[in-house]
């Protein structure tokens, strides 16, 4: 048996406009990478972390890579002991999936030297309880790609169904990160608990339309489906200028865009990388009318999910 492997997981942008905790797609970059070694001792330690400017804690319950490995060894009854070395390479708090990219890549790391017991699909749980530690609720829209890679839907929470979408053509994703901090927690305590049926009626239509122009490779139709009536109106206040860089976003040609995961980040969809970067340019002309620090990601929807490095 191997006893060390380190492992990429990737950025992850939740809910894409209409699906709030239900859709969620995986970038090829930026991601984290984790160096995971099993040893005789029980326990799970993280043994170091960089790149997070001292944020992230070294405590084993309260970090989301040593939580999902926590349950999933729990789950595996197995007593053997794990050390984890954690290298962030994308910002926290950025609406990216930074809590989930670390969760993923760590119960994929620990599933792979086990001589991989469990699917990726699999491992969702487990990288879902480490969410709840996160931010106080078990949502698997940044897991779940970041583990599955592609487009994903949360089909049901209870019992918990993914649906991997295919998609026939190539989507490019930009993001723009404006450099604020929102926690996720504080993005889901300001939303509503309840719609409306016009609301409902307006969000199932967009959903639906966006999952049946992503398998068709129907452009228009992905276009059309990317609205969101319900959170955007209540987080985009959030975001200093989020309706000017969103409106730069189209007018440079996007299909669409809107915050990604909890935001601060925004993610506009396009066909080809040369459009994706001149909406990226665009975009970041629009928030520094804000005064506001950004950096641009671009990349395309990823066709896998962690990878051992
Ligand atoms: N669906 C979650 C939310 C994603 O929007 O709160 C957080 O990254």
């Amino acid at each position: 048996m191997t006893h060390e492997i380190k492992v990429f997981a990737p950025a992850t942008v939740a809910n894409v406009g209409c699906g709030f905790d239900i859709f969620g797609l995986a970038l090829e970059t930026p991601g984290d990478e984790v160096i995971v070694r099993m040893t005789s001792t029980p326990g799970v330690k993280i043994t170091s972390i960089v790149g997070d400017n001292g944020k992230l804690s070294l405590d084993p319950e309260k970090n989301t890579a040593a939580v999902s490995v926590i349950n999933l060894l729990s789950f595996l009854n197995i007593k053997l002991g794990v050390e984890i070395q954690l290298i962030k390479k994308m910002p926290l708090g950025s609406g990216l999936g930074s809590s989930a990219a670390s969760a993923a890549a760590s119960v994929y790391a620990v599933n792979a030297l086990l001589n991989h017991p469990l699917s990726p699909k699999d491992l969702i749980p487990f990288a879902m309880e480490a969410e709840r530690v996160a931010c106080g609720a078990a949502h698997a829209d940044n897991v779940a790609p970041a583990l599955l890679g592609g487009f994903v839907l949360i089909r049901s929470y209870d019992p918990l169904d993914v649906v991997q979408i295919s998609i026939p053509i190539q989507i490019y994703v930009t993001i723009l990160h404006p450099k604020i901090e929102i926690h996720t927690a504080d993005a889901r305590e300001i939303l509503k608990p309840e719609v409306s049926l016009r609301q409902m009626i307006q969000q199932t239509g967009n959903a639906s339309g966006l999952i049946a122009g992503l398998l068709q490779g129907n452009a228009e139709l992905i276009s059309r489906s990317l609205t969101d009536v319900v959170i955007e109106p209540l987080r985009s206040r959030l975001i200093p200028g989020f309706f000017e860089m969103k409106q730069a976003a189209l007018n440079a040609g996007a299909l669409g865009c809107s915050i990604s995961g909890s935001g601060p980040s925004l993610f506009a969809l396009s066909l080809s990388t040369s459009q994706a970067q001149h909406i990226g340019q665009e975009m970041v002309k629009a928030c520094r009318l804000h005064n506001t620090e950004c950096d641009v990601y671009i990349s395309p929807i990823s066709r896998e999910g962690p990878k051992i490095l």
